[in-house]
């Protein structure tokens, strides 16, 4: 099983990227594979307009990504929540991707992942990324794994050691594989 992913966060001792890894690791455990995107590109990418599209044409790297999203037979995103909903170049960079027809995102099947300090967990985040996702016509898979009440990476591996969040963690693998 080809999978493309990433986590929306660049941040040292990012939350995101850490549950990110630890899904990666699960899958590659039960025999997926996946391809990681540098989400530094997504960061550098420039501000979407339909002004900038016209003058400049769609840049290189949202191409490129897009190509990959095309080839896999399913995303993971984890993804921050910034006030409830998604953060900038996250949006950003599916503004640009759904400028190339047809959408790469169709029938694409996407594991949401969150992990917030909040108790909460970040799942307003993840309901508002499904909104442009299923916009552009991927399966937004309705098992997500978010993670709340951890501050750091070392927090959040403790609440995933817990046998109840495995077995959510399961079900959310096994719906995408
Ligand atoms: C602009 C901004 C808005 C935020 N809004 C929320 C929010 O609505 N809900 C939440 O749980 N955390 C919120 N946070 C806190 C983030 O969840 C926290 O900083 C998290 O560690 C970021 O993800 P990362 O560790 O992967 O970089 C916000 C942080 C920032 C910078």
């Amino acid at each position: 099983l080809k999978l493309y992913g990433f986590a929306a966060s660049t941040r040292e001792n990012s939350l995101n990227r850490h549950l990110f890894n630890r899904v990666v690791e699960a899958i590659e455990a039960r025999g997926g594979k996946v391809d990681v995107l540098d989400y530094s590109i997504v960061e550098n990418l420039p501000l979407y307009t339909i002004t900038r599209e016209a003058e400049s044409g769609i840049p290189d790297a949202v191409h490129t990504i897009a190509q990959n999203i095309l080839a896999a037979e399913g995303l993971i995103i984890a993804s921050p929540e910034y006030n409830f909903s998604i953060p900038g170049p996250l949006k950003n960079a599916i503004d640009w991707i759904s400028r190339i027809k047809p959408s790469v995102f169709t029938g694409k099947p996407v594991l949401l992942a969150a992990a917030s300090p909040s108790p909460v967990g970040g799942w307003r985040g993840l309901a508002a990324l499904r909104v442009p996702l299923v916009c552009l016509g991927a399966q937004t898979l309705p098992w997500e794994i978010t993670i709340g009440g951890a501050a750091t990476p070392e927090q959040l591996d403790q609440t995933l050691s817990s046998e109840m969040v495995q077995q959510r963690v399961e079900t959310a693998l096994f719906s995408l594989l």
